[in-house]
């Protein structure tokens, strides 16, 4: 099957710079003992990684626009731009868990057309593009055909225990341990909604991401024949404060109980 000129350049970019990261997550390894920790080597490296993309996009896609983790925005004259993380799930490679990937998506005019997440440990490349489905490498993904909420398996992220949503999310926890079959916490984003999109979960939810953690993974899901929308309303899951994806037979119950979860706490 031939891949799309557009796939083609995001994957050679993604492997180039994974790299690059498995060099360096081998070099966090050792580094784990010493007393001052990897925490500036892990910021280099996501650096590295962000300059080879950069390159390589850049390189390939001449006049597109780019935002991006570490550098932000730059302009570009065409309709398209990248939105890029070039480490996602950081907090894991720093602690030398290997759980974490790289992850590239393509925006014309404010709609995500085509995306990859690539887990370059375990050589997983989750990839989609508009109306051409979702792939792990060549196999055709398929979000779960799990019906009963009690018996599916959630993930989260919690990355702002200051801000006002924490409170929320405490309770949306408890909630949603309660009612599914259990809850898990990986730390990427990125993967957890590629992993809606293969069914090993049945749904996620965070709130604070930036577009460059949902970007590529919302095209997966959607792909998949996941849902995935804002927590609160019906916005675009890329731009918004809080994100739920999941299949459709558990969305809406589980969105509800998001919702009554922080409905209750604001109104303790
Ligand atoms: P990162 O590893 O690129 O920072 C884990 O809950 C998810 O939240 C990860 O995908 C992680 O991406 C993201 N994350 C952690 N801190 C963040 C922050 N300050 N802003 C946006 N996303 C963040
Ligand atoms: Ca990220």
């Amino acid at each position: 099957m031939a891949l799309s000129p557009n796939m083609n350049v995001m994957l050679r970019a993604a492997e180039k710079a994974a790299r690059s990261l498995i060099r360096d997550f081998g070099e966090v390894e050792q580094l784990q003992v010493s007393q001052k920790g990897p925490a500036d080597f892990v910021s280099a490296a996501d650096h590295r990684s962000e300059e080879i993309l950069y390159e390589e996009l850049s390189h390939a896609r001449k006049d597109w626009g780019f935002l991006m983790e570490e550098r932000g925005e730059i302009k570009g004259s065409a309709p398209y731009r990248f939105i890029i993380d070039p480490l996602d799930g950081t907090t894991n490679f720093l602690h030398g868990i290997p759980h974490w990937n790289i992850t590239i998506a393509i925006e014309e005019n404010g709609e995500i057309v085509a995306g990859i997440v690539y887990d370059p440990i375990r050589d997983e490349m989750f990839r989609a593009e508009k109306a051409a489905g979702a792939f792990l490498r060549n196999k055709r993904l398929r979000i779960s055909g799990r019906r009963d909420f009690s018996q599916s398996l959630i993930a989260t992220g919690m990355i702002a225990p200051k801000k006002p949503t924490h409170k929320h999310q405490l309770a949306q926890v408890e909630a949603v341990a309660s009612k599914s079959g259990d809850v898990r916490r990986f730390g990427s984003a990125a993967l957890d909604l590629s992993y809606v999109a293969a069914g090993r979960l049945e749904g996620y939810w965070e709130y604070n991401l930036k577009p460059w953690d949902v970007a590529a993974g919302s095209i997966i899901v959607k792909e998949a024949g996941g849902f995935i929308s804002s927590i609160h309303g019906n916005d675009n899951p890329v731009y918004a404060s809080g994100v739920v994806a999941g299949n459709g037979k558990i969305f809406d119950e589980f969105k509800r109980t998001l919702i009554s979860a922080s409905a209750e706490k604001d109104a303790a």
